[in-house]
């Protein structure tokens, strides 16, 4: 019998792809969302890739009766992967009780479902805002923890530390937890991808839709930063090998029945990209150009920050593959796509 997998926020953009690569690899899913950020067409760009309709149970899984009847209906639950939350950061700052009760409540109740239910397993989205800009480049997993920028940067943090002290208290719980960089682009069948709600706060979705013809132009914020162009500098990573990582911590997870305990993996693909670097190669791959402006740099931005992905690439067995040319060629496939554009 295929294991079975919760994916909660699974109709979203990371979860979309994770369910197609846990299916692709013969697990069963089941995905809950609520869809506040997502639609149900994703369900169908699975299928259509996969060949199988996941399950879909639409709630909010701050309700924590609805997530008891969840679990009661799902008995064989091997595993969950939890990317169900908020994570706009400017949003944060204006309305973080909406991002505190919604982040935090949500995993406070899985866990307590995990226990009474015997779901021993988690994979939770992190993300690399949990170490600020930091001293040293590439970062690695060892870096200092430093006090967040953002209430949705400390949901991650509190998140993390709300799963350490289960792990201390739950003798039977494992956790891992992944450290995303920045992900882009959507699945080479375009079949599924990013769908920002309203004006993207993100890069590569502003980038697309403004060479699609729907925002006048990018504002590139900062070009007097200590970086080689000026312009600030990240690791962007493909959605669809960042998807990939869940299916290998999963089958760690699942292998290791008797090692509890909390792990936590940085994923990206160890290169740093300015934001100019991204804007030109957008143009050379795809034949588009960008209309752009450089303005003053957006608050509570860092510097430059780049991943270190030894401890992934040696403990999970995993790699980032697909070039920054593809994934942004593929982020447009899914862009024209959307907007009908040949
Ligand atoms: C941030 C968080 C990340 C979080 C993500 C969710 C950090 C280090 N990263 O990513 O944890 O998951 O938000 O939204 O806190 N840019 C422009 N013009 C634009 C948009 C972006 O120049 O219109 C620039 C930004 O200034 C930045 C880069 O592009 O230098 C990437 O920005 P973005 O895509 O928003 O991601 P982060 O801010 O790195």
């Amino acid at each position: 019998m295929k294991d079975l997998i919760l994916v909660t926020g699974g109709t979203g953009y990371i979860g979309s792809h994770t369910a197609v690569e846990l299916i692709n690899e013969g697990y069963e899913v089941v995905i809950v969302d609520n869809l506040s950020n997502s639609t149900a067409d994703s369900l169908d760009g699975i299928e259509k890739i996969t060949g199988v309709r996941p399950a879909f149970e639409q709630f909010d899984i701050c309700d924590k009766q609805r997530l008891d009847v969840f679990f009661e209906k799902y008995p064989s639950l091997k595993a969950i992967i939890h990317f169900a939350a908020f994570k706009a950061v400017g949003e944060s700052v204006d309305f973080p009780l909406k991002y505190y009760r919604n982040n935090l409540v949500s995993l406070v109740n899985l866990l307590d479902c995990m226990h009474t239910y015997k779901v021993p397993s988690i994979v939770f989205s992190s993300s690399c805002t949990v170490y600020g800009q930091p001293k040293d480049l590439p970062v690695t997993e060892d870096a200092p923890i430093q006090i967040a920028e953002s209430p949705y940067g400390n949901t991650k943090q509190i998140c993390e530390e709300i799963l350490r002290d289960s792990v201390r208290s739950m003798p039977e719980l494992k956790v891992i937890a992944l450290r995303y960089f920045n992900p882009i682009g959507a699945h080479p069948t375009a079949l599924i991808g990013e769908l920002p709600n309203g004006i993207p706060n993100n890069l590569v979705p502003f980038v697309t839709q403004t060479a699609a013809g729907l925002r006048p132009e990018l504002r590139v914020f900062g070009d007097d930063y200590p970086t080689p162009d000026g312009s600030a500098v990240r690791d962007y990573i493909n959605v669809a090998d960042l998807a990939k990582a869940h299916v290998t911590a999963i089958g760690r997870l699942l292998n290791k029945a008797n090692e509890p305990g909390f792990e936590f993996f940085n994923l990206g693909t160890g290169r740093g990209s300015s934001v100019l670097e991204v804007v030109k190669t957008f143009e050379k791959v795809t034949g588009v150009p960008v209309n752009y402006k450089i303005v003053g740099r957006r608050a509570g931005d860092i510097i430059a920050v780049w991943a270190d992905t030894t401890k992934a690439n040696k403990v999970l067995g995993w790699k980032a593959e697909t070039s920054l040319e593809d994934t942004l060629l593929s982020a447009w496939n899914w862009e024209k796509k959307l907007r009908g554009i040949k």
